[in-house]
């Protein structure tokens, strides 16, 4: 087995009974996304690979020891990558989180560039739509709540303790998307996702609308 399909595999073990949209098929959709990216941008291949496989394994969302990326580096260390790459792979993976609205999350390399756009990317859509409602779910969280409206947060503290229902998470974040990639590539593949998604909400609230009369 090479050094990168050791991380895979442990990443695989890793996120293999995730069921809040975290789950490997995300990780290797992000993968995937990067790579196509990465060779259009012209990034360093190897780095964004292994910043997508490693991306959520310290996220704040879902693991405890986030702040000191100690599953990064742990993984990585297994596969006997040296502490130079370790380095570069951390410092994408710090700079690739939404935390906010009016928070700037506005990477300064283009491989953090690239490895962002492909997780936003994986956060819109239809494949983002059906995220964003497993997570909602996972976290308990209801559907719609009529009268609770979204809020921008301006700091990372209040987007994370932010409670609401999931349809607002449209519009504190997976709308905002588009207009906060990075790459001409990752722009022109959003573009449809955002479209989708307006569909969706038009036909959700049409839906709602009708029926929930009192
Ligand atoms: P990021 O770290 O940039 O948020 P991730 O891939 O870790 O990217 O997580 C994004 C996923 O989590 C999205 O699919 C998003 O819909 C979901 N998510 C995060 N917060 C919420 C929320 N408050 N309500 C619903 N889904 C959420
Ligand atoms: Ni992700």
């Amino acid at each position: 087995m090479n050094q990168i399909e050791k991380v895979r595999n442990n990443v695989k073990a890793f996120c293999s009974n995730d069921s809040t949209g975290h789950d490997w098929w995300h990780v290797w959709r992000v993968v995937n996304l990067a790579k196509e990216i990465s060779q259009k941008e012209g990034a360093n291949e190897t780095i964004v690979e292994l910043a997508a496989l490693l991306h959520d394994v310290d996220d704040w969302k879902l693991a405890s020891s986030s702040e000191n990326y100690t599953n990064t580096i742990q993984i990585l260390s297994e596969a006997q990558y040296n502490s130079k790459i370790i380095n570069k792979v951390v410092n994408v993976i710090k700079q690739v989180s939404f935390k906010g609205a009016g928070v700037n999350t506005k990477p300064t390399t283009i491989e953090a560039m690239v490895v962002q756009d492909a997780d936003r990317l994986d956060a819109i859509g239809a494949i983002g739509i059906a995220r964003a409602f497993a997570y909602g779910g996972a976290k308990g969280r209801q559907i719609y709540i009529p009268g609770v409206e979204p809020v921008l947060h301006n700091t990372f503290e209040e987007y994370k303790n932010a409670k609401g229902h999931t349809i607002n998470h449209f519009y504190e974040k997976l709308l905002l998307i588009k207009d906060l990639i990075n790459t001409q590539t990752a722009k022109e593949i959003a573009k449809e996702r955002h479209a989708f998604m307006l569909n969706f909400l038009n036909q959700f609230t049409n839906e709602w609308n009708e029926y929930s009369k009192q």
